[in-house]
């Protein structure tokens, strides 16, 4: 079903109260997604991205009920990932020869997945517009690497709509479609999780894109992401919040990170944490096994620190394989500017803390000499150490 965005702009896309992952598991759901896409029905009719595969039929039902699909003067496709593109196939077997307006690197993608069906693309770059009517215009901005080489955002002239696909987005079910009508705590909670799990590692190409978009100079009434809640109210608050975001973002908290097999490391977890609540009173601490606690979650409270502590027994002249799979995910992430500390309790060898301060160093955090290492449970003297480790960690 449409329901009206602005004047003769529509959203017509997939609300997915069922998902509980993305992209394979990598990306924890539990809030519900969507996958937005646009109907606008000036002079021309002009749709903006489609739906995930699974949803593909339904998509072009719900379509069919609305316009003639081949009413339709041309799509745009801002991005060739499968969420979006997944029921392009069915909608140009019905209306093969429609252009489609997209990235070079959006054709490529889009022939590399459904193979070269002579679909009708018209290549664009950035500034480079079409007319849909009404005295209405199209500008398209290219958005490399946020996040795919491929990516795009199109902006509606005159009802000032930036339908800014992954960008701005979250994994959250809106129902009521808006910001302003959201979980205002979910809302941001997930448009940071989204960030973090998603757009970090391009942090770079976020700012310079986001300058490049505010010197465009066009006024902005609606930020429509191809994920979640549009943005109605004060549009540019997530544009602000990028801005911030993708320059070495941290608050005032320490993460602590570790798994245990007896018991041993993780009361070293709960003491650093302790004494890090005694010396640095207003530094919020938090405490995560990450053999239990989702990682996508953990990884946006790692986004809020200065700093991090990790922690893992040695098992088998090794790190546990909990910790030793999150730590190779937190490397991907490219956090930067942040503190990192090791610990962990052996019986024999002991190599876990080394280890762990290797790869914390090669996922570009800076380490501090300071660690906790103990054979069999740490005793109050080992514990006691953790003054230590804090100090370097928080001054
Ligand atoms: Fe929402 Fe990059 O796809």
């Amino acid at each position: 079903m449409k329901t009206t965005v602005k004047n003769n702009v529509s959203w017509v896309g997939y609300i997915d109260w069922e998902l509980e992952t993305f992209h394979g598991d990598e990306y924890s759901i539990f809030n519900g997604s969507s996958q937005n896409a646009y109907l606008i029905q000036e002079g021309k009719t002009v749709l903006i991205d489609t739906v995930w595969a699974p949803h593909r039929t339904e998509y072009v039902e719900n379509l069919k009920r609305e316009i003639d699909l081949k009413d339709i003067d041309f799509i745009v496709a801002n991005h060739g990932e499968v969420d979006h593109s997944g029921a392009l196939s069915e909608l140009m077997k019905e209306i093969p020869g429609t252009p489609i307006y997209c990235t070079a690197n959006a054709v490529k993608s889009l022939e590399g997945q459904y193979g070269k069906n002579g679909w009708n693309f018209k290549v664009v770059k950035t500034g480079d517009s079409v007319d849909v009517g009404n005295g209405k215009k199209l500008i398209f901005v290219e958005m490399m690497m946020l996040h795919w080489p491929d990516s795009m955002a199109t902006y509606l002239t005159e009802d000032n709509i930036l339908f800014s696909n992954d960008a701005f987005g979250q994994h959250y079910a809106v129902e009521e479609l808006f910001n302003d009508k959201a979980d205002q705590c979910l809302l941001e909670k997930e448009a940071m999780k989204y960030y973090t799990n998603i757009l970090n590692p391009f942090s770079p190409f976020v700012s310079k894109k986001i300058k490049e978009i505010v010197a465009l100079g066009l006024p902005i009434d609606i930020i429509a992401p191809s994920h979640g809640a549009i943005w109605r109210d004060n549009p540019m608050q997530i544009v602000e919040k990028y801005a911030q975001w993708a320059e070495e973002y941290q608050e005032d908290q320490l993460t602590i990170v570790y798994d245990t097999m007896w018991e041993g490391t993780a009361k070293i977890a709960h003491r650093i944490a302790s004494t890090a609540r005694e010396a640095f009173p207003d530094t919020v601490v938090k405490v995560f096994n990450c053999a239990k606690t989702n990682k996508n979650e953990i990884m946006t409270e790692v986004f809020k620190s200065r700093a991090i502590a990790v922690g893992s027994p040695t098992v088998g002249n090794d790190i546990l394989t909990s910790v030793a799979g999150w730590t190779h995910f937190l490397k991907s992430l490219k956090f930067k500017n942040k503190k990192a500390a090791a610990f962990g309790c052996y019986g024999w060898s002991g190599e876990s803390v080394k280890l762990l301060q290797e790869k914390l160093s090669d996922a570009g955090f800076s380490v501090v000499d300071a660690s906790i290492r103990t054979q069999w449970n740490p005793d109050e003297e080992a514990l006691a150490t953790a003054g230590v480790l804090i100090e370097e960690l928080l001054k």
